[in-house]
């Protein structure tokens, strides 16, 4: 008889006590030993816990914490079993209070170190609406059998791997609800190993789920979305290639998509694949904010920068003369121009196509006089538009600039431009807690001629 060969167990990770002396943007705990920086996965500020180091480099380490020796007060019991693993939420053994701060931090922190200013005032956050709030998500489906079966989820942590998602707090409880149904019914599918991906949008009353599917779905495929759209109140889309392929499963009876903005009373119809703030709740907030810190009079004409679907604009256009928004995607500029006359701002609003990572200052001049501005550009930012506004005559530079941001460098990269190269003060600045428990920080920046 042969000798049994036992699988060779992986060596275990290593370990150490580590002081937690502060907090990155990702969640993790930033300690020092042996003067290698150590980011700590699980541990707070002022904690003292037991980790194993996962990664170990010449100049920083990777660990875990596997007990906490000392807890700080502001920690507190995640909602969600997935946490930890799946790479949706980055902060929810965190208070939502000290989510805020941390990310206020950040913000002054770059806005001193890259855009050289400090504002002479903080703006108060704005948060709340902490779980339920998420409403687009892209969900990835796989079949995977030893997880036992179609797991549809958002990554795992730094992974492609699809994390095992039962439940989700952030996404709104009835999206929630249907994330082990959505699985099973893909399961079913003739071409489950050919579905990779449903990208929900949810509406006042409506979810949206635009279904990408690489071969064509049999009629049996079709009678299972149809019956499962009716259990769940899904109005579904297919995309069988690019974008430009995706419609809806059931022409004949359309839905409206919409979110609301209440304080201006203004309903924004969207569609699923279109780009709207995912919180709606923190939105309005926002987007009163913003209107508020533009100090409008009736007199004023107003630019809306990356303007979408008018999210802005329509509130803008309530207290100005006029809005011109721009904006680099088409089916948006006709969506913003849909929604004005929705809400019956046509008159006073006008949209129009523009890439605006090339524009220069003879052009921003063609566009006429405004004199507040309303920037809201991607991650990248807004450097072009800054430089073209720095770069213009006196006489066309808007006396006031609104920025809303998504990503704190870019805001400080550009505030030097506008404050350090331009004639432009960093009045105040602010977060937004858009993201809740993710590591985004949306922020709102004044900047005053
Ligand atoms: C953060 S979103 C803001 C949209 C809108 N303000 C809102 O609140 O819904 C940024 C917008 O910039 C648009 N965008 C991205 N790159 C662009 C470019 N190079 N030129 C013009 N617009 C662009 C996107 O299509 C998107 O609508």
């Amino acid at each position: 008889m042969g000798r049994s060969r036992r699988k060779k167990e992986p060596a275990p990770f290593p370990q150490v006590t580590l002081d937690i002396e502060s907090i990155d943007l990702e969640g993790q705990g930033v300690a020092h030993l042996d003067g290698k920086v150590h980011f700590v996965e699980g541990a707070l500020t002022g904690e003292t816990v037991v980790a194993e180091v996962v990664k170990s480099k010449p100049s920083y380490a990777r660990a875990r914490a596997v007990q906490v020796l000392k807890a700080s007060s502001v920690r507190t019991t995640p909602r969600c079993p997935h946490f930890g693993v799946c790479g949706g939420c980055a902060m929810q053994h965190l208070e939502p209070s000290a989510q805020v701060a941390i990310k206020n931090r950040a913000l002054e922190d770059l806005l001193e170190r890259i855009g050289k200013q400090k504002p002479e005032r903080m703006l108060p956050p704005i948060h709340g609406s902490y779980w339920g709030y998420r409403h687009r998500a892209r969900l990835t489906a796989r079949f995977v059998p030893k997880k036992g079966g179609m797991l549809v989820g958002f990554h795992e942590k730094a992974s492609s791997y699809v994390a095992t998602m039962y439940e989700c707090h952030v996404l709104p409880r009835h999206v929630s609800n249907m994330l082990v149904p959505l699985a099973k019914m893909l399961e079913g599918l003739t071409i489950y190993t050919r579905v990779p991906q449903s990208e929900l949008a949810v509406g006042k009353g409506v979810t949206s789920v635009v279904l990408r599917h690489f071969e064509p779905l049999a009629e049996q495929d079709l009678q299972a979305l149809r019956a499962f759209g009716e259990q769940w109140q899904v109005d579904w889309w297919l995309q069988p290639e690019g974008p430009a392929t995706i419609h809806r499963l059931l022409p004949s009876t359309p839905v409206d998509l919409q979110y609301l903005i209440p304080s201006f009373g203004i309903r924004m119809r969207f569609r699923p694949t279109d780009f709207t703030q995912v919180n709606h709740l923190i939105n309005d907030a926002m987007v009163s904010r913003a209107v508020g810190l533009l100090e409008l009079k009736p007199e004023d004409r107003v630019l809306d920068l990356f303007c979408g679907l008018g999210n802005f604009s329509l509130p803008l256009a309530t207290q100005s003369s006029h809005v011109k928004g721009f904006e680099g995607s088409e089916d948006l500029v006709q969506r913003a121009a849909e929604n004005a006359e929705f809400n019956g701002l046509a008159g006073k609003t006008e949209f129009h196509v523009r890439n605006l990572f090339e524009v220069e200052s003879a052009e921003w001049e063609s566009w006429g006089r405004f004199n507040k501005v309303l920037i809201d550009p991607p991650r990248d930012g807004a450097l072009e538009i800054c430089k073209a506004i720095v770069g213009a005559k006196a006489e066309f530079q808007p006396q006031r600039i609104v920025y809303v941001s998504c990503s704190p460098s870019t805001l400080a990269r550009d505030t030097a431009v506008l404050c350090a190269t331009g004639p432009y003060t960093l009045k105040q600045a602010g977060v937004v807690n858009m993201f809740p428990h993710t590591a985004h920080v949306e922020s709102i920046a004044v900047f005053e001629k």
